[in-house]
């Protein structure tokens, strides 16, 4: 009986939690304007702040006071800031976000607001509709060439994308990279006709949670090799702690440069034929090394070490674990050691790739001389691919590229209610346990006597 009443109250619970967890849920919006300067000077704090749907109307406001005004507003019905990391790289045909990125890249001005309520981004229709004497186009695949655009007048375009109803990820792929398409074709053939706009992504509620990492299918090789096939005699460096598989690195190439003349290429012992000593690599839950050590790497240097550094901490902005990249030392003849700090970092659960990281200027990710041992050299590692925490089957989970636009410091800082919600729902559970506890685990039944007499 306490049993079962148990269970309909946290029922009743979990039902009113997830509803009062919707009202509070965040979307990503994004915008994006051939006019410059929209935004100029104003800086977001998006450190643990979700935008309200007052706060996202004011950030509007430029876009009502140009001398011409044509907004694009495409519309989709889930979306949320981890689906731009998961769809980023593992889907081999598909580029679910390529020419949105491109667009907001080579836009005159943007903003890219990470969470806004979604109370504000479903909304957005209406609220734009009411701002002006609009000419309103409605259409989910519009060819724009049929419009009758009066460009003197305020024009506004209502797109609703396709649905991403399947749960299937290569479908769900397939369809944002559809929409992405939709979208890059409609504000292209905007401004070939010579109409500045202003264009805004976004959706009615987020995607499904952040993804576990329990549907990888690919091995370090497969998944690299979707953009540059690396040669099949390359495989991925793993270290185990004893029993599993705490690290795994790749990259195609490694080399070093020492004073700008003596080049010492570690790619073969590395990821060729394996003759690299990583014995006295390290793994615990929250601290990563990866050291290898080469013997007579190049003339002149007896022993050469490089030491990774990684670790994985909680961050309570985004409510979620991530790992950082700290630093990497390079310990030549057991007596210089050279020291130079990164920050790279992913979500725990995923791998970190990169195309090129090096000390190079221009490298997407860098490694900066933290030491004057440092100055000598140089570093240059292509496609490199790392894991140090949480892996699964022996593989590498999805990748966060460090060529994405959203760079992980913007959401690290994201603030989840995911956190504080688990929290009240644990107190609430509790206050619950009790009352049924007093009401109907009393072995003397006082409670639920009911008098008769009256
Ligand atoms: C927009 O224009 C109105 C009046 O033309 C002005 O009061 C308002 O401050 C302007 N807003 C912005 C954000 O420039
Ligand atoms: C190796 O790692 C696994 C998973 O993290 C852990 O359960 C195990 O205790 C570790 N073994 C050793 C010898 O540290
Ligand atoms: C790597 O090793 C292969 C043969 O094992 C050799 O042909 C190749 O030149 C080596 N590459 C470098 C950069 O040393
Ligand atoms: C690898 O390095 C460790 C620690 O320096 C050493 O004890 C071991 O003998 C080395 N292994 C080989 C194969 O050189
Ligand atoms: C490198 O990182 C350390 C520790 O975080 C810091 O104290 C130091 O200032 C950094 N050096 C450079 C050059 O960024």
């Amino acid at each position: 009986m306490a049993g079962v009443l148990g269970v309909i109250f946290t029922c009743i619970l979990v039902k009113s939690i997830l509803r009062a967890s919707t009202a509070v849920d965040h979307v990503p919006v994004l915008i994006w304007s051939t006019q410059s300067s929209l935004w100029k000077g104003q800086l977001f704090e998006y450190e643990g702040h979700i935008i309200s749907e007052q706060e996202l109307h004011n950030l509007l406001q430029p876009l009502f006071n140009q001398s011409s005004r044509n907004i694009v507003l495409f519309l989709q019905d889930k979306l949320s800031m981890d689906d731009f990391t998961y769809y980023r790289r593992d889907h081999a045909n598909e580029k679910p976000f390529h020419s949105l990125q491109i667009s907001i890249e080579t836009s005159a001005s943007s903003l890219v607001l990470p969470a806004v309520t979604t109370q504000g981004s479903s909304h957005l229709s209406e609220y734009l509709q009411k701002q002006t004497e609009w000419n309103i186009f409605t259409a989910d695949h519009l060819p724009i060439e049929d419009l009758d655009i009066d460009p003197s007048k305020p024009n506004l375009f209502l797109v609703n994308l396709p649905v991403l109803s399947s749960t299937s990820d290569e479908s769900r792929a397939h369809v944002l990279a559809n929409n992405d398409l939709t979208m890059g074709k409609f504000t292209t053939n905007l401004k070939n006709l010579g109409i500045p706009f202003t264009a805004i992504y976004t959706a009615f509620s987020p995607s499904k949670g952040f993804k576990s990492t329990d549907m990888t299918s690919h091995t370090g090789r497969q998944l690299l090799a979707v953009d540059i096939p690396a040669p099949a005699r390359y495989s991925p460096l793993t270290v185990t702690n004893g029993t599993y598989t705490c690290i795994i690195m790749f990259a195609t190439k490694v080399a070093l440069t020492f004073k700008n003349t003596l080049h010492v290429d570690l790619t073969n012992e590395t990821f060729v034929s394996h003759t690299v000593n990583s014995t006295s690599s390290e793994c615990s839950d929250t601290n990563t090394l990866v050291s290898l050590k080469y013997s007579n790497p190049a003339e002149g240097i007896n022993t050469l070490e490089l030491r990774f550094l990684m670790t994985n901490k909680f961050y309570k902005g985004s409510a979620r674990k991530w790992f950082t990249f700290d630093s990497l030392e390079i310990i030549q003849d057991n007596l210089h050691t050279a020291r130079f700090n990164a920050s790279i970092s992913a979500p725990a659960e995923y791998s970190y790739h990169c195309q090129l990281v090096g000390t190079n200027m221009n490298y997407a990710s860098r490694f900066i001389p933290a030491n004057k041992e440092a100055q000598a050299w140089e570093i240059h590692i292509s496609d490199f691919q790392i894991q140090g925490f949480n892996i699964k089957n022996n593989m590498f989970s999805y990748a966060s590229d460090c060529a994405s636009f959203f760079t992980p410091g913007i959401w690290m800082g994201l603030m989840s209610t995911f956190l504080m919600l688990s929290i009240l729902y644990y107190g609430l559970l509790m206050i619950m346990q009790l009352t049924t506890n007093d009401r109907f685990d009393d072995p003397k039944g006082a409670a639920i006597f009911v008098p008769q007499t009256n």
